[in-house]
């Protein structure tokens, strides 16, 4: 015990990191015994380089940036009935899995629990997971045949999540039979000067590593297993905060498969140039996001000759990857982004600090920043009043009040 006591303390200093033991002595063994495994899993060197990047200006990508190909759903005329075809095929033979990511904090909405149980004011009250799984098993009927609900939580919210499931008899889905929970994976916080945070509990404070860590996570936790077990081929990958997300859709999977592609995403049309949106594009040649802070106006502007934007594909985070897209993802490394929010921590004299404003970095992996892996995808435009209300913040725009009156027109109609 001294001597693995001994390394770890050579080893803090080495990093400038020795506060992480500073309320050691006052821990019980068993969370001692946490503490250290986690100290002895943390990747230094990597936390280093990532608080280290968010003083680095971001460096302007040097790749060539090319718009891509989408089809719009109501241009598709007669073709849209062959899609619809295909697509449902896969779907009746039992290929078709829903993943939801449900590991994020949710900071800006500000609800006290996972994001999935916030309830966005309808006049049924329903929680985002039941709206959600509404959609699924509604849909999935059409075609006589369960589709199976893989759920990404995060350690912050898992627990809460799983509980939340089981008072809502898991919304008719059977546990661990057709509908399945994973942890994605975590990062330790840093403070301004690149200091690991000791969380409320003692330990190291992490956060979840971003819906980037979603391809890893499946992967890890053995759900791509499952999913081979299970006949699954092709898996949506969406969301928790979008109640519109249309998830079982039989036309945008028979125009990723017509296309011969292994991964597609939908896209919204960008409300006007200067929407702060990431859209689909290809760089150097391959499949990616341009990121609003990274596009030029005049690229903004551009259009084509049906005076559409050449760039105006939004991200709506609503994807469908075929098995092996996803393993492929899974294994390389991805880039982390910074995000500064705020954290409550144990500083160095004891106390509990809960902070009204930003103090801490979280490292994020981003789901799209993996497309590049994929030699193409299919891009596919949707309605956003048919398939776009995301709940974000708590007032304003993208908030349970325009997710809600988007939710109360559609289903009007
Ligand atoms: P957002 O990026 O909007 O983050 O996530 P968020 O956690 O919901 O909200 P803020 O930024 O803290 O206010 C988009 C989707 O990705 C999931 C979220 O749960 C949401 O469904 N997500 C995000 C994860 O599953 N894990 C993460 O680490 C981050």
């Amino acid at each position: 015990m001294e001597e693995r006591l001994e390394a770890i303390k050579e080893k803090l200093k080495k990093y400038g990191q020795e506060h992480l033991l500073n309320g050691y002595e006052n821990l019980d063994e068993k969370k001692q015994k946490v503490l250290l495994s986690q100290i002895e899993n943390i990747d230094f060197d990597l936390i280093k380089s990532l608080y280290q990047n968010t003083a680095k200006e971001i460096k302007k990508s040097d790749a060539k940036v090319e718009p891509i190909e989408y089809l719009d759903k109501y241009k598709l005329k007669d073709k849209f009935k062959y899609y619809q075809e295909i697509g449902e095929k896969e779907i009746k033979q039992g290929k078709l899995a829903a993943v939801t990511m449900a590991g994020g904090q949710g900071t800006r909405l500000g609800h006290n629990g996972p994001k999935g149980t916030f309830d966005i004011g309808l006049d049924s009250h329903k929680s985002l997971f039941e709206l959600l799984s509404e959609n699924i098993k509604n849909e999935a009927k059409k075609y006589n045949v369960v589709v199976p609900w893989f759920i990404m939580t995060s350690d912050e919210n898992n627990e809460a999540t799983i509980e939340f499931f089981k008072k809502h008899n898991f919304f008719g889905y059977e546990y661990n039979k057709n509908i399945f929970f994973f942890k994605q994976g975590k990062l330790p916080m840093v403070d301004t000067e690149g200091r690991i945070l000791i969380g409320e509990d003692g330990l190291i404070k992490q956060a979840a590593d971003g819906h980037g860590g979603v391809y890893e996570a499946l992967l890890k936790n053995g759900m791509i297993e499952k999913m081979k077990q299970m006949g699954i081929e092709w898996i949506y990958i969406g969301g928790v905060d979008n109640c519109l997300a249309k998830i079982v859709d039989p036309v945008f999977m028979g125009v990723t498969i017509d296309k011969g592609v292994i991964g597609a995403s939908k896209s919204v049309v960008k409300a006007n140039p200067k929407e702060n949106v990431g859209v689909f594009c290809k760089k150097n040649g391959r499949p990616s996001i341009i990121e609003y802070t990274e596009i030029s106006p005049e690229m903004a502007e551009a259009v084509d000759k049906n005076g559409e934007l050449l760039y105006g594909e939004s991200n709506i985070l609503c994807h469908v990857f075929k098995l092996s897209a996803i393993e492929k993802m899974a294994v390389e490394p991805l880039p982390y982004h910074s995000a500064f929010k705020k954290a409550t921590y144990i500083d160095r004299t004891g106390n509990v600090v809960v902070p009204e404003t930003p103090n801490a970095y979280k490292f994020e992996a981003f789901l799209f920043d993996a497309f590049g892996e994929l030699d193409d995808m299919a891009v596919f435009r949707v309605k956003r009043e048919e398939e776009f209300a995301p709940v974000k913040n708590a007032t304003g725009v993208d908030s349970p009040e325009t997710a809600r009156t988007l939710y109360n027109s559609l289903y009007k109609k």
